[in-house]
């Protein structure tokens, strides 16, 4: 069967990028990663796909000024070229216009570190800190116009704990992030996703047994 033809985009590190290559490598997995696509030429993930062996490319959003939609149609015009069905965003840090977002609907999906709705927006750890909350995560979602919105495909938690910092918070949910991810794009590049009235169904369902966090205390 032909594969889903996924492309990565990243402006920095790209972890969840490579764990997404990494899945991806399993005969079995619906999905390939036909092309890494940065907006930062000294994204550092692009050396890690390029050693992964997957084609990248640099749309370099500064050539353009304030116009963001010249930008995406820059972007557009690669994501033809390398004839790509799916785009994953995975820590790409530029804001998307509606052009491009309803191009890509319900085929783009970004990941955001935190239980959406809940703590849209950056600098997710410290606020989840702040807030008290004791439960954290990480949620991959469709791509909507509003930002960090649109239907939840798939979320993974964590308990946070009482001497938790930011880093320490951000390295667990980022663990959940490197599962989730390449299982939610599993699933849509699958075609086991559908969006009904704004919500995700998954075809199939998802064993849900190792995802309740139910806190305990002894006596
Ligand atoms: C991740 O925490 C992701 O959830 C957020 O940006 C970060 C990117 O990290 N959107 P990496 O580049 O995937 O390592």
């Amino acid at each position: 069967m032909k594969k889903t033809r996924v492309a990565v985009l990243i402006s920095g590190r790209g972890s969840n990028m490579m764990a997404l290559i990494n899945a991806a490598k399993k005969p079995s997995y619906p999905a390939e990663i036909a092309l890494v696509l940065t907006n930062c030429p000294d994204a550092v993930g692009l050396s890690h796909a390029q050693a992964a062996g997957i084609a990248t490319a640099i749309t370099d959003h500064a050539a353009y000024g304030r116009d963001r939609e010249s930008f995406e149609r820059a972007m557009q015009e690669v994501l033809g070229q390398y004839g790509i069905d799916l785009v994953c965003l995975a820590g790409f840090m530029r804001l998307l216009t509606t052009w491009f977002v309803a191009r890509w609907e319900e085929r783009m999906l970004n990941i955001h570190p935190a239980l959406l709705p809940a703590f849209k927006g950056l600098d997710t750890h410290r606020r989840a800190l702040s807030a008290g909350v004791k439960i954290h995560g990480a949620s991959v979602h469709f791509v909507a116009a509003e930002m960090d919105s649109g239907p939840i495909i798939a979320q993974g938690a964590v308990a946070v704990r009482e001497d938790d910092d930011a880093e320490t918070l951000a390295a667990r949910v980022l663990e959940v992030e490197h599962r989730i991810y390449p299982m939610a794009l599993g699933l849509v590049a699958a075609g086991r996703v559908q969006v009904v009235g704004g919500r995700c169904v998954i075809d199939g369902g998802v064993s849900t047994q190792q995802a309740l966090i139910v806190p305990d205390i002894e006596h």
